[in-house]
Formats: structure tokens, sequence, C-alpha cells
């Protein structure tokens, strides 16, 4: 085993780099676990330091003081913000793409004419548009459903899969006209809709070696059976054997490798995670998009599989040696079950107590990450967002991590309180 040395800092305040967090804390590699700007949450496991996001200089200083080892990124913002190159101007190394890379996720009309000159499988595009009229034209020749997408980063409310003329055009009005989300409503891109199950494929990469992580589903509705309004997430599985081993080989060859060399060969090789988001179509797995980080609550579902040293992996990547490094998965489940507040996705109340945060005390394959809440004056916690906490439990198959994790959520309560009664339920 070896000494405990490293000193790891995370980017981020969510579940996601809560999951991180707890994850590198069981290293033994790991002496201190850092995390800004963090939360109350995170503080159970890490050190964090309170600081602005948007100040992609100020952190880079920060990161700069701090001494970490490496840094990873939960979140996509400050990464197509440029976060990455700012590190590595300081000489720091960092888990996450440069800006020119994390376009795969900050610009959709980039991912999609990426995929189509590199002819990796994707839904057929109708076309971008660069105004309304030009939109609204489209829409005269498509065969419905149609998925429309604005071009920028939208906090995952910038996509609209829809049968209904009107809604595509008040969708386009929102994103063109009203411009609802700025600058990323400058350009919209029209596509078919692909139809079949979706699949989270993520990916660790030092730029040359390809690191698959345990495949997962996230479950982005609101409401059971996948009715409602999308949301970031309202829960993840993972499960060994989710696709099979044919299957995964045909996705490293087929996206992940042409989409490296790709970006490789644009003058932007790709270091970090790579999310890539599928439809498993009877046609095979097709790219819906790209996310240049984790995903969340993916992460969660998927650090609780993960039985290898997270913090020398992520070292490795910034070394070029992830071929070191031999992951190895739990068999069986995972489940992650979000608690959101009530309201959520729309506007939502903060600021409920919660009780029965003590459920996962000490219980093996349970625990709790915290997304939106913060420390309360008298002790405990109050929710903070919409999102709450990510219930996380692991079992010998996708059942028992289910029933884990519904059995604790039961014992958690804050006012207003509410998820989905079907993750996990295949
Ligand atoms: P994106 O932000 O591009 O991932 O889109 C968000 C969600 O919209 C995806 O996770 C899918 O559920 C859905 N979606 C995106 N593109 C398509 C497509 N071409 N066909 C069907 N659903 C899609
Ligand atoms: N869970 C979807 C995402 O992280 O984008």
């Amino acid at each position: 085993m070896s000494a405990p040395v490293l000193k790891p800092l995370i980017i981020g305040s969510g579940g996601r780099e809560h999951a991180l967090a707890w994850k590198l804390r069981k290293s033994s590699s790991v002496e201190r676990v850092l995390c800004v700007p963090g939360s109350d949450g995170i503080a159970l496991d890490a050190e964090v330091v309170p600081a602005s996001l948007s100040d992609i200089e100020g952190i880079a200083k920060l990161a700069a003081s701090l001494k970490a080892d490496y840094t990873v990124v939960g979140p996509e913002l400050p990464l197509v913000a440029g976060l990455a190159d700012a590190f590595k101007a300081h000489g720091l190394r960092v888990v996450g793409p440069s800006q020119a890379g994390a376009r795969l996720e900050g610009s959709k009309i980039f991912a999609k004419q990426f995929l189509q000159k590199y002819g990796i499988p994707t839904g057929p595009l109708y076309g971008i548009y660069n105004s309304v009229g030009e939109a609204y034209s489209a829409l005269c020749a498509v065969d419905w459903p149609v998925v429309i997408k604005a071009d920028g980063p939208c906090a995952g409310k910038g996509v609209l899969v829809t049968n209904s003329p009107d809604e595509a055009t008040a969708f386009i009005e929102r994103l063109m006209d009203k411009r609802e989300f700025g600058e990323a409503g400058t350009r919209v891109l029209i596509e078919e809709a692909l139809v079949g199950k979706e699949l989270s494929f993520i990916v660790l990469t030092d730029g040359e070696h390809v690191l698959p992580l345990a495949t997962s589903r996230d479950h982005k509705r609101a409401l059971d059976h996948d009715q409602g309004p999308n949301t970031g997430g309202m829960g993840a599985i993972s499960f060994e054997g989710m696709i099979s081993a044919d299957l995964e080989a045909e996705i490293l060859e087929k996206v992940v490798r042409p989409t490296l060399d790709g970006m490789a060969r644009e003058g932007s090789p790709y270091v970090g995670f790579l999310y890539c988001g599928l439809m498993l179509t009877s046609d095979g797995p097709k790219v819906l998009e790209f996310n240049c980080r984790m995903g969340d609550p993916e992460c969660q579902a998927i650090v609780a599989r993960m039985d290898f040293d997270l913090a020398e992996t992520l070292e490795a990547t910034t070394e070029g040696e992830l071929d070191r490094i031999v992951p190895r998965w739990r068999p069986g489940a995972s489940v992650c079950l979000v608690l959101a507040s009530g309201g959520y996705p729309g506007p939502y109340e903060a600021g409920n107590v919660i009780q029965g945060l003590e459920v996962a005390g000490g219980q093996e394959d349970l625990v709790v990450f915290h997304a939106g809440t913060r420390a309360a004056e008298g002790g405990g916690f109050v929710t903070s967002g919409g999102r709450v906490l990510g219930v996380t439990a692991a079992g010998r198959d996708l059942g028992a991590a289910a029933a884990r994790a519904y059995a604790a959520a039961a014992q958690i309560r804050f006012d207003g309180v509410h998820y989905r009664r079907d993750i996990g339920m295949i």
C-alpha cells in the first residue's frame, strides 16, 4: 500500500463533486482532499475553499496557492470558459479538456459538424439556422418528432424533443427571439429524433490511452415512466452486463477512438472525462451529445461500483500513463436516487430542514451525497437547491441496490421532497 501523499483538488459544488470527494478520500494514496468552492455537504469529505467559479484566473491562482498535486474539474462551464488552459499556464496539472476540447459540449453545432466530418454515427441533421425565420421555414419540411437544440450551454434546458409544431415554434422563439439563454440561442440546429434506449458511456483519457468507466443510464424526466419535464437527472443506474462486450468494443471503435483522433487532428488533443450520450438504435449506437466531464448523477452511481484507486487513476491521467491503471468494477449494480425539492425542475422551495440523514451512517453499500444542501445554524442541514441529495446504494443486482436506496430514501424527510419511484426498476 502506498503512503498517503496525494492532495487532489476538485472543482465544483454538486452531488457529482461530493461523490468524487468521497471516493478520493477513501484512497490509501490520499492525504487530503480539497474542493473549490465545495459546499457544506462536501465539507463532510473534503476541505472546502469558497471562491467564484466565474473568475477563472482567480481559481487558477487559488489552486496554485493550495499546492494540490492535480485538479479534477466537475462542471462544464469552467472548462468551456478555459479553466484547463489557465491552469496549464500556471504549470498546474488538470483532469479536464482545454477550451478547444470543451467545444464538444460547449457548442452543439461544433459537435454535430465534428461528428459528420469524422463519420461518427449520429442522427441525421435537418440543418443549422441563424434566424427565427430560417428555423420556422425548416419546420415545414421535417418528419415529426424533431429535436431542436440551442448551440450553447443552457444548463440542460436547451434541447426539445417534440411532436408538436406549436411547441417547436414556441421553443425557437424563446431561444432565438426572446433570448432566454442569451448567446446560447444565437444559432439552433434541428435534427431527427432517434428511438432506442439511452446510455451514458463515459471514458477517462490522457489523450492517448482510454479507460472506459462502468456504463450507466440517467433518468432525465421528472416523473415516473419518463414523463414530465426534463431535469438535470433524477437518478442513475449502473450494473454489470449493462452492455455486451461486443457493444462496448463497437462504441470504443466507432465513437470514442475516432472522436479522440479527430480532436487531435483538429489541434485540440483531449484529456479528461469524455461523456458520450448515446442512443442504442436498431441501427447501432448513435451519439446524441458529448459532455466534457462526468455525468451528474451518473458519477454517483459509477463511484459506488469503482473498485480501484481513483486518486492514482487521475494522477496517471495527468502523467499520460493511464495504461498503468487496471480498473476493477464491483459486480452487481448501483443506483443513485435523486431527492428533489418541491417544485423542481421549476422554481423550488429552499431552506427546509432535512431529517433522517443519519440513515446511511455505518451502512455498507449506502451513501447519501449532498447536491443542494447547506448547514443549518443549529446543526444538521437544510435544502438549498433543486436536486438536494443523491441516495446511492450498491447491491448484488439492480433490484437489491434499488431496494436499499428506496428504503433509505423513505427515512429521509424534508417538506416538499419528491423523487421518482422507478429508478432501477427495469
Ligand atoms: P443533449 O443535451 O443533446 O444531450 O440532449 C438532451 C436529451 O435530449 C438527450 O439526453 C436525449 O434524451 C434527448 N435527445 C437529444 N438528441 C436527440 C435525438 N436526436 N433523438 C432523440 N432524443 C434526443
Ligand atoms: N446526467 C446528464 C449530465 O450530466 O449531463
